[in-house]
């Protein structure tokens, strides 16, 4: 089944042609940002623009970090009813809006801390506009927030379709001020959820077109912008790899791939694009036996074979940089076999194969 309720305003000035949609939204708004990216984007100063044009009221919470933890979305909630707002605006990466979304979840429907991923509990949401300023999550068109639980350190996601943003305004303009490392970082986490649409046992045909071209705009872009990062045509072919990542794993959620990364963001701050890169060969040959024939098929498509995949990947020198004790794999096993994406793998992962990749880090060549 395909569902994608969110309106996209997709190119340049996304955010003044939102205009007409903005209006009948709400009429005080709640945004939701970091402490950088949506100012130095110029992301922020547009909002603020059409907002001040339109006459609606906002009241900002800077106050999302990367990996965002659950007080953070209590304490969001709170500033959200405390200034009567009525929508939210989350201007960012992955983070300030995967955190609007559990606040406008918690402000709805009055969640405490040990509910927030409670989706039984969601009953309804205030509605989100999201603009991203990096080219990777994809968050803009997902119903999915993942959240830091910062007393146990887990890092895990909700799913659910009152958590899908109304309007999303995609300016690729936004990602220049992006540093290489975030670049290639966002990047590659949007290439992940491209190939989790293939890996998926939600997988479906219909979405392929977008996954097969998706990850052909970060082949053939990726090295091209880190080259030179303000190329604003491979800006623009980044950010719609982006969206239709986004738009994939929408359908067929996220698999072993993201669980395995979760433990080294939460644990040893590894960026979580990075985190998803340093697994990506390794988990392609757990996954290759169960769709190699929609794995040829993208290959066929790119002009390449899967060698010459592996190659590329390796020019980007993707490393985690410490080292994985025995106690530490023994000790997430669990955690990776509990998520909630483990579902959807086409075989069931064992504790070796999660422990195998583990110890695959410690290998630096
Ligand atoms: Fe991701």
């Amino acid at each position: 089944m395909h569902y994608l309720p969110t309106r996209v305003i997709f190119g340049e000035k996304a955010v003044r042609k939102a205009f007409v949609y903005l209006n009948p939204i709400g009429s005080k708004a709640l945004l939701v940002t970091g402490k950088n990216s949506a100012k130095a984007s110029g992301a922020l100063d547009d909002v603020l623009n059409v907002l001040s044009t339109l006459k609606i009221e906002y009241h900002i919470f800077d106050k999302v970090t990367e990996n965002p933890v659950l007080e953070t979305i209590l304490k969001g909630a709170e500033v959200f009813k405390q200034s009567s707002c009525n929508f939210l605006i989350g201007i960012g990466g992955g983070s300030p809006i995967d955190a609007a979304k559990a606040i406008s979840l918690a402000a709805a429907n009055n969640l405490d801390y040990e509910h927030i991923y409670d989706t039984a509990a969601f009953k309804q949401s205030y509605p989100l506009v999201a603009v991203p300023t990096t080219a990777g999550t994809g968050t803009e068109v997902t119903q999915y927030s993942v959240l830091t639980d910062a007393k146990t350190l887990k890092k895990a996601g909700f799913g659910h379709d009152l958590a899908f943003p109304a309007l999303a305004l995609v300016d690729p303009q936004y990602t220049l001020s992006l540093s290489g490392d975030t670049t290639l970082n966002t990047a590659i986490d949007a290439l992940s959820h491209l190939l989790e649409g293939i890996y998926s046992n939600k997988r479906m045909l219909l979405i392929y077109p977008l996954i097969y071209k998706g990850i052909a705009l970060i082949y053939s872009n990726l090295r091209r912008v880190l080259n030179n990062p303000s190329d604003l045509q491979g800006r623009t072919a980044l950010m719609q790899a982006s969206l239709y990542g986004g738009i994939a794993i929408s359908h067929t959620s996220t698999t072993l791939q993201h669980s395995i990364g979760y433990p080294l963001t939460s644990c040893f701050n590894v960026p979580h694009g990075l985190a998803n890169g340093i697994v990506m060969k390794q988990m392609m040959d757990l996954y290759y036996p169960y769709v190699s024939i929609e794995l040829d098929d993208m290959f066929t498509y790119l002009g390449i074979s899967k060698n010459d995949f592996y190659n590329w990947l390796d020019s980007f020198e993707m490393k985690f940089a410490g080292s994985l004790t025995v106690d530490f794999i023994d000790a997430k096993i669990p955690e990776v076999l509990a998520s909630r994406n483990m579902a959807n793998n086409p075989f069931t992962a064992s504790a070796d194969d999660i422990r195998n990749l583990y110890l695959s880090l410690n290998q630096h060549p």
